[in-house]
């Protein structure tokens, strides 16, 4: 499946589409060299670059890529399956909501390479939505637990085990599911979601 086209479509008919205040960041050594998964339309980068970090931001977007607008940080179409790094080079990673619009194997090969691409004792900060989630159902059911919607984006909702299994190969520092209410059309729903730092031997 083209993971670009539904995006690229996307980005082009509305623009940015990921607003609001970014996730808070953690405390980094000054000089780390950082990167981003499936940066969007710049909204986490926004906040990374006031950070003494030498930052990499990829999308597989091109129309995400131009929304970023001007930064010191460096910005690179790639996809996350096949990362054009070499081996144990970052000292961290984010992966915001990117893996999750992965089938099953993608987010296999999404946390295989993200494990390959970070130096020893480099840490992956992950968050996507959890299975409590609002959303969680709506599209069709194409794989379990991942639905995609007429836009052809998909989205997987995530347990804590599956996290932990997918970055088996790395020690966990701290797995937890968010849960908070959200007020839609009268209706109070839960949103949720897994947030998981991790760190390489
Ligand atoms: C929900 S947005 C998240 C944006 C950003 N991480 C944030 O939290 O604001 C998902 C992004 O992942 C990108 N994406 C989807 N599949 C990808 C892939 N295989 N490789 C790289 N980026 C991908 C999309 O283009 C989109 O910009």
């Amino acid at each position: 499946m083209d993971h670009k086209e539904p995006w690229d479509k996307d980005y082009k008919s509305r623009g940015r589409l990921w607003g609001g205040s970014a996730r808070r960041l953690p405390d980094l050594p000054e000089g780390s060299l950082v990167l981003e998964l499936g940066c969007g339309n710049g909204k986490t980068l926004a906040s990374m670059i006031s950070r003494p970090w030498k930052i990499m931001a990829i999308d597989i977007s091109f129309q995400a890529l131009r929304l970023c607008g001007p930064s010191k940080a460096e910005r690179l179409a790639a996809d996350v399956r096949y990362l054009p790094f070499k081996d144990g080079v970052f000292g961290a990673l984010f992966a915001f909501h990117v893996t999750g619009h992965l089938f099953q194997e993608g987010r296999r090969m999404a946390a295989s390479e993200a494990c390959r691409v970070l130096e020893a004792g480099g840490k992956i900060f992950f968050a996507e939505f959890g299975m409590d989630d609002l959303r969680y159902g709506q599209g069709e059911e194409v794989e379990p637990g991942t639905f995609k919607r007429g836009s052809g984006i998909l989205t997987h909702y995530f347990s804590t085990d599956e996290v932990k299994d997918l970055f088996s190969s790395l020690k966990v520092q701290s797995l937890e599911v968010h849960s908070w209410r959200m007020r839609v059309q009268g209706q109070d729903l839960p949103r949720s979601e897994v947030e998981a730092a991790f760190q390489k031997s």
